[in-house]
């Protein structure tokens, strides 16, 4: 049988639950691809640190950019996060190599994502992110799979868990916006920076892949309109709930006849519609197009055991062998964004 050999660069909340999925997973993972997965390498900052899982039989690299060039490499999981520095240095040595590359890296695709499918379809490599939007939700596979035959007019939700639990938990339990957010860190949940996610960034980034994927244009982060929740006071909160509604923080993005408006903001909500309900880490995203009409889907947004999930999803399409344009079609064939300028509120 064939062999995937996999090195992982990051071993922080996702690359651990990754290596031990696929320790957990393998004679499933062999069934289901024709293939052995197995982890060859790996790399992170602290080589001492205690990860709660056995590193001894994987090969250490203190560079993560050697690792996405070694020969004991096929494809390489990046799981160090950030759009800029060591993370696009090991993604694009790793497809510079012809190696397959999967990640959960949102920002670097929203900054980069044009210029990475374009190095994967050039040397015919897998770029795959499905962990990069709504966690452990398979969204990505959803649209650009499921969805082929339609034609998607809108794509909205809420994306961003650790907001999500911020705001649910305020709202619950009358808890501050400060200690809410601690513990979204403590549980793996928020960026290595809170600012992405609580200003709105994170949910830009995201939204913006998702925008390529279903119009079919290049990616264009630039273009969204981006308020977070860091503003909202307690009483907001308050207001919101005796005039019947919930705040939410959504990510929105539609066609229109002047292009395409991207926008991220805390909005009302009707305490009674399904939205409402999304509560916690929990992430919803809705596609309207039209065959399909509408449909939502909804799950754990953020996390390791979740966010591995999708990664290891992705994994097994590489060791299936399955290689796909990354935005659903070539890089090559995607119209440039025609954007609508949008108003702060
Ligand atoms: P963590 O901060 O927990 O882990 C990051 C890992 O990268 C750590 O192991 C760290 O090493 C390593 N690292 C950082 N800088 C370097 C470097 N220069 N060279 C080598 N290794 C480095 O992050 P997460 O696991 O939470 O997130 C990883 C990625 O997944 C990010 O892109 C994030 O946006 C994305 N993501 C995260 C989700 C979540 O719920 N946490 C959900 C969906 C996506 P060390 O451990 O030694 O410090
Ligand atoms: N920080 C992100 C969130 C991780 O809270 O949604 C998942 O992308």
């Amino acid at each position: 049988a064939r062999t995937l050999r996999l090195g992982i660069a990051g071993l922080g909340t996702v690359g651990a639950s990754v290596v031990r999925m696929i320790e957990r997973r393998a004679e499933a993972l062999s069934a289901a691809t024709g293939a052995t997965i197995r982890v060859t390498a790996v790399s992170a900052r602290d080589a001492k640190r205690d990860r709660g899982i056995d590193l001894s039989g994987f090969t250490w690299f203190d560079d993560p950019v050697a690792l996405a060039r070694s020969a004991e490499v096929d494809c390489v999981v990046e799981l160090v996060g950030g759009s800029e520095g060591a993370a696009k240095e090991i993604v694009e040595a790793a497809l510079a190599a012809g190696k397959h590359v999967v990640t959960a890296n949102k920002a670097l695709l929203a900054h980069h994502g044009n210029a990475l499918a374009k190095m994967a379809e050039t040397r015919g490599v897998t770029l795959a992110y499905e962990a990069s939007v709504a966690g452990g939700i398979p969204v990505i596979k959803a649209i650009r799979e499921g969805l082929a035959g339609n034609a998607v007019s809108r794509v909205y939700g809420i994306m961003n868990g650790t907001c999500n639990y911020i705001l649910s938990r305020m709202e619950a339990e009358g808890l501050t916006f400060e200690a809410c957010l601690k513990d979204a860190q403590a549980l793996g949940y928020a960026e290595a920076d809170p600012t992405f996610d609580v200003e709105g960034f994170d949910t830009a980034h995201k939204l913006a892949i998702l925008t390529s994927l279903v119009f079919g244009v290049e990616i264009d982060v630039e273009g969204v309109s981006v308020e977070g929740i860091s503003a909202i006071q307690p009483l907001d909160l308050t207001m919101a709930d005796e005039l019947g509604y919930r705040i939410k923080l959504l990510g929105v993005a539609q066609a229109t006849e002047a292009g395409i408006e991207q926008r991220v903001h805390p909005t009302m909500v009707p305490k009674a519609s399904a939205i409402a309900q999304v509560m916690g880490v929990t992430n919803a995203v809705t596609i309207d197009a039209d065959a399909i009409k509408e449909l939502t889907l909804i799950g754990p947004g953020a996390g390791g055991d979740a966010t591995a999930s999708a990664v290891v999803a992705d994994i097994a399409d590489v060791a299936a062998g399955l290689v796909r344009p990354t935005f659903g079609k070539p890089v090559t064939q995607l119209a440039a964004s025609r954007r609508v300028e949008m108003q702060r509120h």
